[in-house]
């Protein structure tokens, strides 16, 4: 299975320059599986609530609809973030896209910082989808700081985890993806944007450095702290399904829930 991440720097307010960025990169990477970083469609630093209610969309949507048509030509599958409308509610999520059309779509868990104040949190748990046979999971930035969020995709059979970010706090998401990936013996594509977004005098800079993670913990791709780049690696799915770290030692049946407090 060929995997990729397109790392880039959405420009804030313009969903159609954005989309067609996605677009453009689904067509070039020649990957069964292309991550894109999360709110891509939009851009992250909303000045307030009023700005990421005008940018959010529903899906299906204007997004969906140019990318579905893109995954029909292709027949690659992507996981994009973008800012969702439902009703009133608005939610920080990623949706799964292939040549089938919409597949899943998955609303962030774990909101972080002032993300509290646009967007309500996901409560239909973490997302698992298959595609070619492989379990894939979908976890947002900043569910990466809980590993029970990647444990439990992995205890339900997942081999790739699809990690679509706005990374803003240095290395973090670069360890930990290295860490669940090698914890739980899955494959991981974290795709993190790059560049600088405003309100005023308030700056955040986000962390560039995608990566795909082989599930020993190896890197097999890694972008630069600023630029776009698409990078496609081919995996085969089959080597996180191998949870033996020594002879003696099981991954997961392991474990030893009577002594953990959940
Ligand atoms: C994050 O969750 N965007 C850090």
């Amino acid at each position: 299975m060929k995997v990729a991440y397109f790392q880039f720097s959405p420009r804030f307010g313009k969903p159609e320059a954005n989309r067609a960025r996605l677009a453009e990169a689904l067509e070039r990477s020649r990957a069964d599986l292309l991550v894109a970083p999360e709110l891509s469609t939009s851009g992250y630093f909303f000045p307030d609530s009023e700005s990421a209610r005008s940018l959010a969309e529903t899906v299906p949507g204007p997004s969906t609809e140019l990318l579905e048509e893109t995954a029909r030509k292709t027949g690659s599958t992507i996981v994009f973030g973008l800012p969702e409308r439902e009703g009133d509610t608005l939610y920080n999520s990623a949706v799964v896209l292939g040549p089938q059309g919409i597949v899943a779509t998955y609303r962030k868990v774990h909101l972080f910082n002032e993300e509290t104040i646009h967007f309500t949190p996901g409560n239909d748990g973490f997302l698992i989808f298959q595609l070619q046979g492989v379990k894939i999971g979908v976890l947002v930035c900043f569910d990466h700081m809980f590993p029970e969020a990647a444990r439990s995709l992995a205890l339900q059979g997942v081999q790739v985890v699809c990690h679509p970010s706005n990374l803003v706090l240095p290395e973090y998401g670069q360890l930990t993806s290295r860490v669940r990936a090698l914890e739980n013996r899955m494959f991981w594509v974290l795709c993190n944007r790059w560049g600088e977004e405003r309100v005023e005098e308030r700056r955040l800079r986000f962390t560039g450095v995608s990566q795909i993670v082989h599930p020993k913990g190896e890197i097999l791709a890694r972008a630069e702290a600023e630029g776009d780049q698409i990078a496609t690696t081919e995996i085969d799915p089959e080597e996180a399904t191998e949870k033996f770290v020594t002879p003696f030692n099981h991954l997961l049946e392991d474990r030893r829930p009577e002594f953990y407090r959940l």
